[in-house]
């Protein structure tokens, strides 16, 4: 079963809405074509300067502004079933904050996962755990604001989803409503699990299982270990991926099982699952976006990188790369140069300001812009020279 998930649609008309290109009156309407022609070059131009006018993007700013809507389509629960329909495999990556969902967005990722590993790959801490729902809130804002084409999901961090259906469908209704997610990912398959999925299903909102190995349930499985590697643990993965299918979920995390395990609940469901650390018969893939970049600077993953993550680029040996030179170059007083030092004043207006610096009494403070004046028009003259 299926739950269509309406989406937030196009950009809602500005107030100060110009009119489109096509309203344009084309000068094949007017008697004198060559006036006309004129008449409506002009117009276009105006209409370009309003634009220009009324747009919330600054022209020239130190700092980027606030940035257009997208007219990107939102990838929907109907987007996925299609692809699931046609065989083609969905691509999801987790995101925590603005840049990691822009880079997730920019990279045509189907779903894009605020997922609770947060709390290790991103606070640092050693299991999912310590992460509140409220945090969780905060990341999935972030992520709201930076990703504006994938299918948004929210992980239901430990302890707001336990106690009860109530408490299922509460924490979920602020997930979507301050969170900003079209779903939320909601671990295990105990009975009371699948009553909270189906409750939260039945509030309208759309659910992801997650089976196999799941964190959240460290205490009972005794650390990070995968699952359904004997015939019980394989066949209690299909089992409980049925029943969460039963329950309306839209798709499941299959985590840590044997191939043939993920290949089994894979035929035997009809909603797509969503493999990590699975093999390759799952319906679509998943990794976390520290790991697939080789950012392994979190507590756990320092110590061991999963076995089934693949690097796709090692981006932390660049961002250490990159500090170490800025320190150095702090450090030798090679940066910022001219380049790097955009404000200019003018020479007249450097003579004016030591002047009254001085009659201020802050001489030290005039010999040290007068050094500054001078220092920035000979290393300009030098590098423009060798430039
Ligand atoms: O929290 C997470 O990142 C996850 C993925 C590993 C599926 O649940």
């Amino acid at each position: 079963m299926y739950t269509v998930f309406p989406r937030r649609e196009k950009p809602q008309e500005s107030a100060y809405s110009i009119p489109e290109p096509d309203a344009i009156i084309e000068p094949q309407n007017y008697k004198n074509s060559e006036a006309a022609a004129k008449n409506s070059n002009a117009m276009r131009g105006l209409r370009q300067l309003a634009r220009r006018l009324l747009s919330n993007v600054p022209e020239n700013t130190v700092y980027g502004g606030p940035k257009q809507q997208s007219p990107s389509q939102r990838v929907t629960l109907a987007n996925l079933r299609q692809k699931h329909a046609r065989g083609e495999p969905i691509s999801m990556v987790t995101a925590y904050d603005y840049p990691s969902a822009v880079h997730v967005d920019q990279a045509g990722i189907d779903i894009c996962l605020v997922g609770d590993s947060a709390a290790m790959v991103v606070h640092g801490h050693d299991t999912t755990l310590p992460v509140t729902l409220d945090l969780m809130l905060s990341h999935c804002q972030a992520v709201a604001r930076g990703a504006t084409r994938p299918l948004l999901v929210g992980d239901l961090p430990f302890g707001s989803y336990e106690s009860s259906s109530n408490q299922a469908v509460d924490s979920a209704v602020r997930v979507l409503k301050e969170g900003g997610m079209d779903a939320i990912k909601l671990e295990g398959g105990a009975p009371s699990r699948i009553s909270a999925a189906g409750a939260i299903v039945e509030a309208g909102i759309a659910v992801m299982g997650h089976v196999g190995l799941t964190p959240q349930a460290i205490s009972v499985l005794g650390g990070f270990r995968p699952q359904g590697k004997n015939i019980s643990s394989a066949v209690k993965v299909v089992e409980t991926a049925l029943a969460l299918q039963e329950a309306g979920c839209f798709s499941v995390v299959l985590e840590c099982v044997p191939a043939p395990v993920a290949a089994a609940a894979t035929s035997a469901l009809q909603i797509p699952t969503i493999g990590i650390g699975a093999g390759p018969f799952c319906s679509g893939q998943v990794l976390v976006y520290h790991d697939l970049l080789g950012m392994l600077q979190h507590p756990h993953h320092a110590k061991v990188t999963p076995k089934f993550c693949k690097q796709y680029a090692r981006v932390g040996d660049v961002i250490n790369k990159a500090l170490l030179e800025y320190k150095q170059e702090v450090e030798s007083k090679t940066f910022p140069g001219p380049s790097h030092t955009p404000y200019k004043i003018t020479a007249k207006d450097v003579d004016g300001f030591l002047k009254e610096l001085q009659r201020l009494g802050l001489n030290d403070a005039a010999t040290a812009a007068a050094e500054a004046a001078e220092n920035i028009e000979s290393s300009s003259k030098q590098s423009s020279g060798s430039g």
